[in-house]
């Protein structure tokens, strides 16, 4: 049933900043194949390959209508010659052979478990693989090597891989919001990231922090951390100052993907609340009441506010959606656009914003409110 959408009159654009994306969509038996290859190039650090399949994918999740017939195809971009064999096969057999064995590949889901370890990319993941590592155990049994991130990754790697909640990421928020306002009254607090975007799960929390006085919020993230670790709510934290000059930065320069702000990667201590129980409702026997808790991981981004426009739709993600919207200012509009700013390369100038909608019409792009940049 394609309620009346005709699908030869579909016009999908080829940039996932020009489309509606919304969270749920009509093709997940598609769109996780084809992630899974994504996922699998990515292991082995083929990023073309790996942008290629998450694009394929994403051009699904934006079709108002569910995928019957190859037929339906004909007039999307960003579907490759792989891309459309595994379809094929989905639409044919319900399952791709392809997808299903490298699922259930040795390789694939030690990569899986070691890169979902916290601190731990691509290259260390493979490395340990052909050192015969599968798993954060092996780790631990054969004593190897971690730095502190990783320490913490793997001590708390079983609560890391359970998604946070959105009300998990509302109390984490209740908890930074007292914090802030403590250390710096007139502060603003924004969620980021996933739960932004109207996700009900997320593998983090991200926050944005600012202060309509432009130089209140320099220094401002070693205050808030001073202030959490005196209650004993982190459980880890890594700060890295700002580092931002306009001057060194830009123009000329393609703009980094990492930006500069100043930022803390940290995993908070979340004190007890109904969702850490077990499905039988029957709390974990090792926690007793008084230390009941469970590890969240959380970024926290200070942005001054002359560019908390840029941070905030450079922090709000999908990170498809960010990659292209940098590649539709660069390729489209001689522009290069980061999460600090936008620079005019024809004009020779930077482009000052307060907001999102001002950034999408300065590119030439239709305003896509955050709920559909799930790209
Ligand atoms: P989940 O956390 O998995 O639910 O999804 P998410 O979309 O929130 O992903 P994540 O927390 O990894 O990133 C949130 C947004 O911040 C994405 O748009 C990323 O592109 C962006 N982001 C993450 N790290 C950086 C960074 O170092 N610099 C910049 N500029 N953006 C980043
Ligand atoms: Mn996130
Ligand atoms: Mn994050």
């Amino acid at each position: 049933p394609k309620q009346n959408v005709n699908v030869n009159t579909i016009q999908m654009k080829s940039y996932a900043c020009q489309r509606r994306t919304p969270l749920k969509h009509h093709n997940s038996h598609l769109t996780e194949a084809l992630e899974v290859l994504s996922e699998n190039a990515a292991y082995g650090e083929n990023e073309g390959r790996s942008v290629a399949f998450r694009r394929a994918a994403s051009v699904l999740k934006a079709l108002p209508y569910r995928v019957q017939t190859m037929d339906e195809l004909k007039c999307l971009p960003c579907l490759g010659d792989h891309s459309q064999r595994v379809i094929k096969e989905i639409l044919e057999d319900g399952t791709s052979r392809e997808v299903e064995s490298m699922r259930q590949s040795e390789q694939f889901q030690a990569m899986k478990a070691l890169t979902g370890i916290f601190g731990v990319g691509v290259r260390t993941a493979d490395r340990w693989f052909r050192e015969g590592l599968r798993s954060p155990s092996d780790l631990i049994r054969t004593g190897q090597q971690l730095n502190r991130e990783q320490q913490a990754g793997v001590l708390y790697y079983d609560e890391l891989n359970k998604p946070v909640t959105k009300h998990e990421a509302d109390l984490i928020g209740d908890i930074v919001k007292e914090a802030v306002s403590a250390v710096l009254p007139g502060a603003e607090i924004q969620l980021m990231g996933g739960f932004r975007r109207g996700k009900e799960l997320g593998h983090d929390v991200d926050f944005l922090i600012t202060h309509p006085e432009e130089g209140k919020e320099e220094e401002l993230m070693p205050k808030i951390i001073s202030w959490l670790e005196e209650r004993d709510l982190l459980l880890y934290q890594k700060t890295t100052r700002n580092s931002y000059l306009e001057k060194k930065d830009a123009p000329g320069r393609p703009p980094n993907n990492m930006d500069r702000f100043e930022r803390c990667f940290s995993i908070f201590k979340l004190q007890g609340h109904a969702e850490t129980t077990g499905s039988d409702g029957v709390r974990p026997s090792n926690q007793s009441e008084a230390s009941y808790w469970r590890a969240v991981r959380v970024d926290l981004v200070v942005s001054p506010y002359s560019q908390f426009a840029f941070a905030t739709l450079g922090w709000t993600g999908s990170k498809l959606f960010e990659r292209d919207l940098r590649r539709w200012a660069g390729q489209e509009k001689h522009m290069s656009l980061s999460s600090h700013a936008l620079y005019d390369s024809v004009q020779r100038c930077y482009v000052r914003a307060q907001s999102e909608e001002e950034i999408f019409e300065y590119l030439g792009l239709e305003f896509i409110p955050p709920c559909e940049r799930n790209a």
